[in-house]
């Protein structure tokens, strides 16, 4: 019988429940088709804080660097609020993304029929919406060096750098073509190409990684109008692909069309190791009662198969 190890974070808040509610479907499914889900546990966010006093343990680490995939429930919560950026819950989680280079962030956005009236947008507007954002999640302007907050003349500044190179461009385009490729065979790629030197190289490379891809349907959009695209024609976007900061904001409108964030799943992937959670925080006001609702942590879950 086939054997999968699965690194189990719960987190906090109500990361315990909903990992609960999935490892339920889990085992169910092992059971149908005959496999084995071996689960680890393993401290991240809060619950780490406490217990070993940072929030990715090298122990959790060392865990997922030996697991087939990692399974995490969310973080944070009031208790560990007021520590300093760095010491706090979300800390583990940027930190395990950048060791295990889990640099493509996928989270799709399905508009289910029966729940068409969630999203806020018209029904006949939303109605089959099916559409995956893939965000680069471990360079440009989050992590670009110089940054920070200066002072000259006693007058303050700020830096952030948007940097990419041409190879971690061509991963995630590479990544996002093959995707598209299983799919509905269409590429969004998102840019700012009429601004930013950082947007004509990522044009660039999208041309060129297209030669390999002539199946695939391909449009450039810049982000300005993608934006407003996702509301007007939602259905017509089968995948998207975006930078680390457009892919954020992008990632969450795209969430709001679909209508509730309790039934949005997402998965972090890189070329070794693959991270599934939910879009979702640890939902603090609802935790321990009972009525979190899991379905994006068992989506997440189905992502993982
Ligand atoms: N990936 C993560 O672990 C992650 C993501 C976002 C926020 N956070 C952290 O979570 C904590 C709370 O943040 P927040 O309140 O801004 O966002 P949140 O997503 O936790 O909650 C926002 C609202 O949605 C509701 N909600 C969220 N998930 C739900 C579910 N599965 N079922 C029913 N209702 C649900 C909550 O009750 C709340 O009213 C903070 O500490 C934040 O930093 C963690």
């Amino acid at each position: 019988m086939k054997k999968y190890k699965i690194a189990l974070l719960r987190g906090d808040g109500i990361g315990p429940e909903i990992t609960e509610q999935a490892l339920r479907v889990l085992d169910k499914i092992a059971e149908i088709y005959g496999v084995q889900f071996e689960y680890r546990e393993g401290l991240i966010g809060g619950i780490a804080i406490d217990e070993t006093g940072t929030p990715l343990p090298d122990e959790t680490l060392e865990l997922c660097r030996n697991s087939d995939a990692i399974l995490l429930g969310a973080v944070g919560g009031p208790k560990w609020d007021n520590l300093p950026t760095d010491k706090r819950p979300e800390k583990g989680l940027l930190k395990i993304r950048k060791e295990l280079d889990l640099y493509a962030n996928l989270r799709p956005a399905k508009v289910w029929d029966a729940l068409v009236s969630a999203s806020p947008l018209k029904e006949d507007v939303v109605k089959g919406t099916d559409m995956l954002v893939i965000r680069e999640l471990t360079s440009g302007i989050y992590y670009g060096e110089p940054r920070g907050i200066f002072e000259e003349k006693r007058k303050r500044y700020a830096v952030n750098t948007m940097k990419y190179t041409e190879e971690e461009i061509r991963r995630i385009v590479r990544k996002s073509f093959e995707i598209a490729r299983k799919r509905r065979k269409k590429l969004t790629s998102v840019d700012k190409a009429n601004v930013l030197e950082v947007g004509a190289l990522w044009r660039q490379v999208v041309e060129e990684e297209k030669k390999n891809f002539p199946d695939v349907e391909l449009e450039h959009l810049y982000v300005d109008n993608c934006a407003m695209q996702l509301v007007r024609r939602p259905t017509t976007f089968d995948v998207i692909v975006t930078g680390n900061i457009f892919g954020d904001i992008l990632s969450d409108e795209a969430g709001v069309v679909v209508g509730s964030l309790g039934m949005l799943p997402s998965a972090s992937i890189g070329d070794k190791y693959a991270l599934y959670e939910p879009v979702h925080g640890s939902a603090p006001d609802i935790a321990g009662k009972g009525i979190a609702n899991p379905i994006a942590t068992i989506l997440s879950a189905a992502m993982m198969l």
